[in-house]
């Protein structure tokens, strides 16, 4: 029994506790552990599960699995996070199984008043993290399992543009050049496996890219930060470097009684490098020398690391597979679920040596607990229909409540292909998820955002354009969690557990913090009913204040969605720009919502990319907001060493209740004149400590 010491509170409580039981297959060795489920509780966690967010009355798995389409309720797929939070009577905690084995989950399924969680081998070790708010919880079980090593680089915080694959060099011209045609923000471009040399990882195609060295400064002459995939599979070709010199070390991974594992995947048959030996990701690390610091590529995308093996019932590699696991040799029992996370942990050593003095970009498909420290990830192999739409939403919620926030999917779908007003609805979502990219198969259409009509490309436009403005809240909110393991969205029981509306709600979230997200999953629609958390929020387009605490219908024809601004919030906004660095700004806007009391927001800043922000040189600014019925003061406070390129802020004040006659600004009384009485606008220089409208 587990009590709050400060009230008796209980907080869990064992049913059997911990017991072993049998299994015909596997013996004794399935650990497990039960607990009673408390009256009117709930779970949520478990990474990428694509079901509601409340696990109540389900089970599930946790065997990291290639799952091309997948769908709702599909269990497992490519992500193993064997973390819950549960909440009851107000309260929440998280347990963190730690345990790599094939694992399982029973929320009050098989039994109702218990929930269950045991594993196909290890031991039966388990973190139990206190709350009692969930936001804590989550924040805690980040920083045990890793918050990210350190910043993006703004630009991967852009927009993405992907596709299976953009090839020659001539059609990945015709889209990057395309993009600035119509001035459609983008940062980045994506090589999918035809860039490689019969899918052989470290080759080009020099048919279709001649000299990829030249692309990618053009490209990146153009804004463009190239991306390519690289995948664990390493094709058995006696002339191929890479596959030499992993037979001359012994890289690769064998069979119990000694054989290599061989696989199919893309180029055929494959060896796949043991992730697990350190020797192995050093010269894996070792292998991107090349293509980081000589061909210029920016980013690295690792796909197929769950291990996926094609044409084999299991789809990965079978049990008895050896690995070293850092010295302490296992089966592949216990390594599947860490082998993808590894690949990419191997992956972003290798680039951020070789990018440096810029700060490495990853990107992986498969993750355990804690990957999060090295890279970002997507959802994998989605399909475009409105079902998908719903799934995206809850999948990168989930992610972000399992301590990896730095998620997005494959916006329009993957698999088939989506009309127009599904390619905008996903749009108008993932501008909102920390990862953005557009990604489809290829297969069944062109998905740029251009290929669905004029109505459709000024819709995306305008919502990639949003994305970029809100730049810096985004970038302050990555901040946040890199520091305090602050998850960048927020469901709306992270949010506010307190009401149990919230318990049950899975579409609407909140964005770094301060902004009311909720996507429109449904086709023809000119609005929805969405919750409101309590407390005031204005609208987005329209400035107009909303008292929350209730459900409320919102307009949101195609070209609009429901976006709610927290009262007492200071929201920074860049200029539109069609790429990070396009621009230098003189100014940023900072929208500052009133709100009658006291609330706080922050901004951070550095140069974008690199490392001295860890040696002080950034940025970081409080706003603290005072409002009362006939005046608002805000003050702000500096910390870093950090001089931002910009020198003034536009202020923009939403939802005054009195008309502005003075203005007194670190104690000088400014010209009226300066403040737009109509657009409620005033320019001021950047390092103000108080300004107070009267
Ligand atoms: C896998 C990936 C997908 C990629 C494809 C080809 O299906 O999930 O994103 O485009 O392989 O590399």
């Amino acid at each position: 029994m587990l009590y709050d010491a400060k009230d008796q509170t209980l907080i869990n409580q064992d049913e059997l506790g911990f017991h072993w039981e049998d299994s015909y297959e596997y013996g004794g060795s399935i650990v497990k552990m039960s607990k009673v489920s408390q009256e009117g509780e709930s779970y949520f966690g478990l990474g990428d599960k694509p079901v509601h967010l409340n696990l109540k009355g389900k089970r599930f798995e946790n065997w990291v699995t290639d799952s091309y389409a997948y769908g709702k309720d599909t269990d497992p797929i490519y992500k193993a996070i064997p973390f819950y939070t549960g909440l009851h009577h107000g309260i929440s905690y998280g347990i963190f199984f730690d345990n790599t084995f094939r694992s399982f989950f029973d929320f009050s399924h098989e039994r109702k008043n218990v929930t269950s969680f045991w594993a196909q081998g290890g031991v039966m070790d388990y973190y139990f993290i206190y709350g009692p708010q969930m936001e804590d919880v989550v924040a805690n079980y980040t920083d045990l399992t890793g918050k990210p090593n350190h910043l993006p680089p703004l630009w991967a915080l852009g927009y993405h543009q992907c596709k299976w694959s953009y090839y020659p060099e001539k059609k990945v011209k015709e889209v990057t050049s395309k993009f600035r045609e119509l001035k459609i923000p983008c940062d980045a471009i994506y090589l999918d496996i035809d860039y490689m040399d019969g899918f052989k990882c470290f080759t080009w195609d020099k048919v279709h890219f001649p000299d990829p060295k030249r692309m990618v400064k053009e490209l990146m002459d153009d804004g463009f930060k190239t991306v390519v995939i690289i995948d664990p599979g390493i094709k058995l070709d006696k002339d191929y470097w890479v596959f030499k010199e992993g037979l001359e070390k012994d890289y690769f991974c064998k069979r119990a009684d000694g054989p290599y594992m061989k696989g199919k995947v893309w180029p055929g048959e494959c060896y796949f490098p043991d992730f697990t030996n350190p020797d192995v990701r050093k010269w894996w690390a070792s292998l991107f020398k090349e293509l980081i610091e000589d061909i210029g590529v920016k980013g690295v995308w690792n796909d197929m690391n769950e291990p996926a093996v094609m044409e084999v019932p299991n789809k990965s590699f079978p049990d008895d597979v050896r690995h070293d696991y850092d010295g302490n040799t296992c089966s592949h029992r216990k390594a599947h679920n860490i082998y993808g996370m590894q690949m990419a942990r191997a992956t972003y050593s290798g680039l951020k040596k070789y990018a440096y003095p810029k700060r490495p970009f990853v990107i992986t498909r498969a993750a355990y607990a804690g990957t999060q420290r090295y890279t970002s990830s997507w959802t994998g192999d989605n399909s475009a229909t409105w079902e998908h739409l719903w799934i995206a939403n809850v999948q990168a919620q989930r992610m972000a409540m399992s301590g990896f926030s730095f998620i997005g999917s494959d916006i329009g779908g993957f698999a088939e292909q989506p009309n127009g007003e599904l390619y905008a609805r996903w749009i108008q979502l993932g501008v909102f998820h920390p990862f953005c990219r557009t990604h489809s198969s290829g297969d069944h259409g062109e998905q740029e955002p251009w290929m669905f009509g004029d109505e459709i490309t000024n819709i995306v436009r305008s919502f990639i354009e949003l994305r970029y403005q809100l730049l810096p809240y985004l970038y302050t909110a990555f901040w946040h969690y890199l520091n305090e393991g602050t998850p960048i969205l927020k469901s709306l029981v992270l949010y506010d557990q307190e009401d149990i509306q919230t318990h049950y709600r899975t579409d609407e979230f909140i964005y770094g913090g301060q902004i009311l997200v909720c996507p429109i999953i449904e086709p023809n629609s000119r609005g929805r009913r969405i919750y409101m958390p309590k407390g005031k929020w204005y609208d987005h387009w329209t400035g107009k204040a909303v008292n929350g605490g209730r459900e409320v219908w919102v307009d949101a024809d195609i070209d609009s969605m429901p976006l709610f601004v927290k009262e007492g919030s200071v929201i920074p906004k860049f200029p539109v720009q069609q790429y990070i660095g396009e621009k230098q700004f003189e100014s940023i806007t900072l929208e500052v919502y009133y709100k009658e009391g006291k609330a706080e927001s922050s901004l951070y800043d550095d140069e974008n990319d690199g490392y001295d922000y860890t040696k002080g040189m950034y940025s970081e600014r409080s706003f603290k907001l005072n409002g009362k019925p006939n005046e608002l003061i805000l003050q702000q406070h500096k910390a870093g060493k950090y001089i931002t390129r910009y020198q003034r802020f536009d202020m923009k004040l939403i939802g005054l209740p009195f008309k502005v006659s003075k203005i007194l600004m670190d104690k000088d009384e400014l010209n009226m004149d300066s403040f737009d009485q109509v657009t409620q606008t005033i320019s001021v220089n950047k390092d103000f400590s108080e300004i107070h409208f009267m």
